[in-house]
């Protein structure tokens, strides 16, 4: 029997390599669910040589998809290979979100917006102090320090073991972005009123060098993108010294609402429900 709703499904992915330990099937199948879409959102591994290839029948069609999500270690490709990349993932040089309209593959990076969105959620004002911290320069700081420069903040201080590399970004993004070698850590907290976490520290529970967070600004927030464990040996030493402390998973959350729009064309809600669904999946096997 013919099914309409089968003729009619929408379809979306998440491309990585591996892929199997992404969180976003779970967090779209979710939407469609509750949104009641005709949809599916489905996890393809694409080894990288094969890469060129799949964004090749993604614009020709014939992989039937609207759209989807890329991830490590495709960001870069995906920014480069789209026919209209937005003026955020050409700064970037990094995509996460691409979709295809009036028979062109666009392309965009929502990671700074799910960075952003998960803050305004959780700790409102948070931005009001105008002075951050970065600690990282890998791929994933990029994304905060273009937010943070975005939103005005005027001192952004990006802290890096190796300091060529937050040189580059200082580079990249601008005036407001100085480069600052680990030793310097202390001196730049003093006054600042957000300090970010964007270094593997602390992943799957490791302990973390001890950070004297004493001289933030009184009322700063820290918060790390981290998310496993959701609370982290840095959010626990921040919270030690009373600081006010926002976890990572928001922003994995948030980050994925602006492509599901793009694709099935109703903008999905980020709900406690949702954060507890994806809680209950870290908690699990993997
Ligand atoms: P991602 O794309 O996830 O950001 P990455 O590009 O490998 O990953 O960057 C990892 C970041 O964590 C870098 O800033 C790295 O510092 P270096 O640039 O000096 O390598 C930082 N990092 C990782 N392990 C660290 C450690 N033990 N101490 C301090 N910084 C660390």
């Amino acid at each position: 029997m013919h099914d309409s709703r089968e003729t009619s499904l929408t379809k979306a992915f998440v491309a990585g390599y591996p892929i199997k330990h992404s969180r976003s099937p779970l967090i779209h199948g979710y939407w469609l669910k509750r949104l009641d879409i005709a949809g599916s959102y489905q996890p393809i591994e694409v080894a990288p040589l094969d890469f060129y290839d799949f964004i090749a029948t993604l614009k020709d069609g014939s992989a039937g998809f609207q759209g989807g999500n890329v991830t490590i270690p495709h960001k870069e490709k995906a920014a480069a290979l789209a026919d209209r990349p937005d003026e955020l993932c050409l700064e970037l040089g990094a995509a996460n979100t691409l979709w295809r309209q009036d028979g062109q593959l666009f392309a965009t990076n929502t990671d700074g917006a799910g960075f952003t969105s998960n803050l305004d959620e959780r700790h409102p004002g948070w931005d009001s102090n105008g002075t951050a911290v970065v600690l990282g320069a890998g791929g994933a700081s990029r994304a905060v320090i273009q937010a943070l420069r975005d939103r005005g903040f005027k001192d952004i201080h990006v802290v890096n073991r190796t300091l060529a590399r937050a040189q580059e970004l200082a580079d990249r993004f601008g005036s407001a972005i100085h480069a600052q070698p680990i030793g310097a850590l202390s001196e730049v907290m003093k006054g600042a009123g957000l300090f970010v976490n964007t270094t593997s520290l602390g992943m799957d529970g490791e302990a973390s060098p001890l950070i004297d967070f004493e001289p933030l600004a009184a009322g700063a927030v820290v918060t790390d993108i981290v998310y496993v464990p959701l609370m982290t040996d840095i959010l626990r030493q921040a919270a030690y010294r009373g600081f006010a402390t926002v976890d990572g998973l928001g922003m994995l959350l948030h980050q994925a609402v602006p492509g599901f729009e793009k694709w099935f064309g109703a903008r999905p809600v980020v709900t406690p429900q949702l954060r507890e669904l994806v809680i209950r999946d870290m908690d699990g096997p993997r």
